[in-house]
């Protein structure tokens, strides 16, 4: 008798998420990442925020580990995909805690300002 396996019956599981899943995942979480940053910061320049240089490296350093961490994840199979997902996670998570609430939020003296241009880009976008 036949039986026919498919690749996640073959031991390939961590590989297949790897590939089905994640990929899709880390590619749009990047781009979501870089255009909230590129737009964040084109916003700091236009009202002239005072800490604009630290916060956009901090914007960049960012970039890097989530580039790392890609990369791992990229190259991740059966024994280390766990891993890679969990270590992707949990920065979104310090991303979320640590960068937005903690760096983003000096930036509230500006907000009033931010916002008079988020409209004009969002028009231009429309
Ligand atoms: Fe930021």
């Amino acid at each position: 008798m036949a039986i026919s396996l498919n690749e996640s019956e073959t031991g390939d599981k961590g590989e297949v998420f790897r590939d089905v899943q994640m990929v899709p995942y880390i590619e749009s979480l990047r781009k979501y990442t870089q255009t909230h940053f590129k737009r964040e910061e084109m916003l700091q320049e236009k009202v002239g925020y005072a800490f604009f240089d630290d916060h956009k490296q901090e914007h960049q350093a960012l970039i890097e580990k989530l580039d790392g961490l890609a990369q791992s994840a990229l190259r991740a199979n059966d024994d280390t995909i766990t891993d890679a997902a969990m270590d992707l996670g949990s920065f979104f998570a310090d991303w979320l805690t640590g960068h937005v609430i903690e760096n983003d939020l000096p930036m509230r003296p500006y907000v009033d300002r931010m916002r008079e241009h988020a409209e004009k880009l969002r028009a231009l976008e429309e």
